[in-house]
């Protein structure tokens, strides 16, 4: 699919009002998207687990008047006003307005909240970009002339969540998504996000991540900066590159579980991708001395025991701590005898793989 078969050919009805809601996830890269181009089209395919508890809730309530030239809406954030969102919104709703005409034709009410606390350092922008995507898709449905897939839905959905924030094109579907043309891939898309299609083997079912809350302060760079430093980095066709291998890798090893490869990538792509960002210009650095303590203990941990445990990162220095289901007894005894230590407050909050966003009735 192309851009323009995302643009609707003409809406059969017109609404009034209405309202949606809608429930999307937040997701974890096990091979990061580092680095952009125009549009929102990521330099190197990715792939991830989707959350199952981390998720954004997002009511958009949207009532008729007339088509002004600019966007009508209002932002709240468990239920208070929040304007500083307003930017962020205004941007997306630029970008995906030709593929959804009717945008200046309403007045919307967004109303968020996310399940997890809101300066605990996680990003939203996923799970609220998706959650927000999968709102306007409802109004999209509504106002169609013939019935639309559940496929089309869903890939829209991704291809508009995509222009919010390049990650939240994973927040759509579970359990594992992948984003990015990729040539073992058939269906992958530079547009949107499609279910991992091949043989997952056991050992990735259930599978945990407890995330460890180093650092709940606003992040010093934003991702969108930090991707716009891999344009001349040195080091990025190269990495650009290695992210490639490491799809073709995965296949094989989500197909036979070998679980040591699947930490040695997953390992290795965190560490990379802050590499990239300690070595852009202005280099940065966003791990803590915590983040660091917390990855030696999993790697003493590791050779003291038989653990599959692994550990990732995103763009902060929380830590996302990786492990098979049915090692959840004993690694959680681990995390709490010898990591909650280095967590701001001691806080964590516990996830798992998560199969998608769920449409809310009320
Ligand atoms: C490190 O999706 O937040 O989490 O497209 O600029 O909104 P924008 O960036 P964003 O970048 C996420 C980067 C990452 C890796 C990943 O999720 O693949």
């Amino acid at each position: 699919m192309t851009e323009k078969d995302f643009i609707p050919k003409r809406y059969s009805k017109t609404l009034k009002n209405g309202r949606f809601i809608w429930a999307a996830p937040s997701n974890i890269a096990l091979v990061k998207y580092w680095g952009k181009k125009a549009h929102q089209i990521p330099e190197n395919p990715s792939v991830s687990f989707t959350l199952d508890y981390c998720k954004t809730t997002t009511s958009l309530s949207f009532s008729e008047r007339e088509n002004d030239q600019n966007f009508s809406f209002e932002v709240l954030l468990d239920g208070k006003v929040k304007d500083d969102f307003k930017p962020k919104i205004e941007t997306f709703f630029k970008r995906i307005e030709s593929y959804l005409p009717f945008l200046k034709d309403y007045h919307f009410k967004i109303e968020t909240s996310n399940s997890f606390p809101h300066s605990s350092g996680i990003a939203s922008s996923a799970s609220g970009m998706s959650a927000l995507a999968l709102c306007l898709m409802s109004i999209e449905k509504a106002m169609y002339q013939t019935e639309m897939s559940s496929d089309y839905f869903n890939k829209k959905a991704s291809f508009l969540a995509r222009l919010g924030s390049g990650s939240a094109c994973r927040s759509i579907e579970g359990d594992l998504i992948v984003w990015g043309a990729h040539q073992d891939i058939d269906d992958s898309s530079n547009l949107y996000g499609v279910t991992y299609p091949f043989e997952v083997h056991d050992n990735f079912k259930n599978y945990q991540d407890t995330i460890l809350l180093v650092d709940k302060g606003e992040k010093q760079v934003s991702s969108t900066v930090g991707h716009n430093l891999m344009h001349n980095h040195p080091f990025a066709n190269r990495r650009f590159e290695q992210a490639h291998e490491h799809m073709s890798e995965l296949i094989s090893i989500f197909k036979t579980g070998n679980l040591d490869a699947f930490i040695e990538i997953v390992e290795r792509e965190a560490l990379t991708l802050h590499a990239m960002m300690m070595t852009s210009l202005p280099y940065f650095i966003l791990m803590k001395p915590n983040t660091l303590e917390i990855i030696n203990k999993i790697w003493s941990f590791r050779s003291a025991t038989n653990s599959k445990v692994c550990f990732t990162l995103d763009a902060g220095a929380n830590v996302h701590v990786l492990y098979p289901k049915n090692e959840s007894e004993a690694v959680m005894e681990f995390i709490k005898n010898e990591l909650v230590v280095y967590c701001q407050n001691e806080h964590y909050i516990s996830d798992q793989i998560g199969f998608g966003a769920n449409q809310i009735q009320f």
